[in-house]
């Protein structure tokens, strides 16, 4: 949940700063588009004035070739001619006359005429621009009409320059030529690059406009006038959009700020995840902690159920000595009534060899009873281990009239282990062997020690029943017993793999059905590091 409101945090963020910058980004972008568009404004004033005053120059050099009425009827035609095949904007070219038309040897179309006085106010009207009158004239002037529709092709429009001719200071007429402006702006378009849109209009009458239809604009206009012979154009341009970098950007940072709310996502999901982790170690741990305590436990059920095996064993081996202490003691009152005093010192030692005897019975059963969770480790001499387990389990064979046969060097390397748990082992073994041979005729069991390899290798065998070979992997398992109910727990073996496995080393079996079972424990004698259990 909290992952959530974290990556739409992230995801927000990311969404504003990208607003913002772009906001930013069109401020600055806004700015240099404008100075871009002023800048291209006065190049394509420049460009349209120029390419038409160069074509009026061309007109009036033309014109400025007459110096009289005679000149223009000779040459008319042939300057005409020359002048239209080099200048593709010009298909015609016509004379407004001022004086008397007749004097003027023209073709009917060279010449603006009216039949009638109203066609002829009209015509001035439309001129009423230019001066009319020789005083007023300057000769090389150029003057230009209102830009109107072409005649022939009403798509196109043109501008009418206007050319005095002045002959012995009279404004005889004046030459017009109407130049086709669409025409002549297409092929500037063509020549130079135009990066921004444009249109030119004349008293809001759109003149030529370089705005292709699908292309977008946006709202940066800059507005220019341009005075061409006296006519005002307005040239408005237009900045070219650039969504697609903004476009593109916003674009990047919504899928940045989407990336970073995902990583967040995961982020915080792996930190959850990861406290999960630390809290499912810590169950791990304590069901850890709870597995050594219980399997500690059965340790220590192990051994008392094994101290109840040989309970009788004990009780017999405690029971022997008193008995000779109750005789001793007897002997001691009569002796003393008697006054055989030299007696009851002999009495009193016996007394006291039984007293320790039953004593060292009492601490070893004590030792091995006591829980060895609060042993340490520490190096032990492996013949008291021995000494001790035999010690324990020797009046129950005794007993069963089981024979126990010792093949144990009487010196060994010190071993690093736990003492009590390693006499539990054995105990358990030895029990074991004894319950084997039961019912067996030849009632023997081998306890043998050696060393191979820096290994303590301890085997007990027995001439007992052996192991079903099907069952012989089960035997390690807790709770399997064969043994009947109340006698085995089941737990022997699987509690002396445990420990013998906590020391490092290794427990084997052999066996045979009708002849015995070898167990073997290899113990290394190196330290190496111990499992706790
Ligand atoms: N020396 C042996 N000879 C034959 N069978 C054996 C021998 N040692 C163990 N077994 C078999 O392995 C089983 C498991 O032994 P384990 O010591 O784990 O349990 P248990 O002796 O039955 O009960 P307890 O918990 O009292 O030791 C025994 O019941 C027995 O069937
Ligand atoms: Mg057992």
């Amino acid at each position: 949940m909290k992952s959530n409101i974290y990556s739409i945090l992230v995801f927000a963020i990311g969404l504003t700063i990208s607003y913002l910058i772009s906001i930013q980004l069109t401020q600055e972008e806004n700015l240099q588009q404008q100075e871009s568009i002023k800048t291209e404004g006065k190049t394509i004033s420049f460009n349209i004035r120029d390419s038409i005053e160069n074509n009026a120059e061309q007109i009036q050099l033309l014109v400025n070739r007459w110096h009289s009425i005679d000149d223009i009827n000779e040459n008319w035609q042939a300057d005409i001619d020359a002048l239209i095949r080099i200048n593709q904007f010009i298909k015609t070219i016509k004379l407004f006359p001022l004086i008397a038309e007749a004097q003027f040897d023209l073709p009917d179309h060279a010449l603006i005429t009216s039949d009638n006085e109203m066609g002829r106010k009209r015509q001035l009207r439309a001129r009423n621009h230019l001066p009319m009158d020789s005083a007023e004239v300057i000769s090389s002037f150029i003057y230009a009409s209102r830009a109107s529709y072409s005649p022939d092709n009403d798509m196109e429009m043109e501008l009418n320059l206007q050319f005095p001719i002045v002959i012995d200071e009279v404004l005889i007429a004046y030459v017009e030529v109407p130049l086709n402006i669409n025409k002549l702006l297409r092929y500037k378009l063509d020549t130079y690059q135009i990066t921004n849109y444009f249109a030119l209009s004349e008293n809001g009458i759109p003149l030529f406009s370089f705005l292709p239809e699908k292309m977008h604009i946006n709202k940066i206009t800059e507005q220019f006038t341009l005075s061409i012979y006296g006519q005002d154009w307005e040239l408005m341009i237009w900045s070219i959009a650039s969504p697609h970098e903004k476009d593109l950007f916003i674009i990047l940072t919504i899928l940045i700020s989407f990336l970073a709310a995902i990583s967040v996502k995961l982020l915080t999901l792996n930190i959850v995840l990861y406290k999960k982790d630390i809290d499912n170690n810590d169950q791990l741990k304590r069901v850890d902690d709870e597995c050594k305590s219980s399997q500690a436990k059965l340790i220590q059920s192990n051994k008392l159920a094994s101290l109840g095996e040989i309970a009788a064993g004990i009780a017999h081996e405690i029971n022997q000595p008193l008995q000779v202490i109750c005789i001793h003691t007897d002997m001691c009152m009569d002796n003393l009534s008697s006054g055989n005093y030299h007696l009851v010192e002999n009495s009193f030692k016996a007394i006291m060899t039984q007293s320790e005897r039953i004593e060292k019975i009492v601490k070893q059963v004590g030792s091995f009873g006591r829980d060895s969770e609060l042993d340490n480790y520490q190096k032990e001499n492996p013949n008291d281990i021995f000494n001790n387990v035999i010690s324990i389990v020797i009046n129950q064979y005794k007993q069963d009239q089981v024979e126990l046969r010792q093949v144990i060097p009487p010196s060994l390397p010190l071993l690093f282990c736990n003492k009590t748990q390693i006499e539990q082992v054995l105990i358990n073994l030895l029990i074991n062997a004894r319950d084997s041979v039961e019912t067996s005729e030849k009632k023997v069991v081998f306890f043998k020690a050696h060393v191979q390899d820096h290994n303590l290798y301890i085997q007990v065998s027995d001439s007992g029943t052996g192991i079903d070979p099907n069952k012989v992997n089960d035997i390690f398992t807790p709770f399997y017993t064969t043994k009947p109910l109340g006698k085995g727990t089941g737990l022997g073996l699987s509690i002396s793999y445990s420990i013998i496995h906590q020391h490092k080393g290794e427990i084997k079996v052999s066996s045979e059905i009708g002849h015995g079972s070898i167990f073997t424990v290899i113990l290394p004698f190196e330290k190496r590091t111990v499992t706790r259990i």
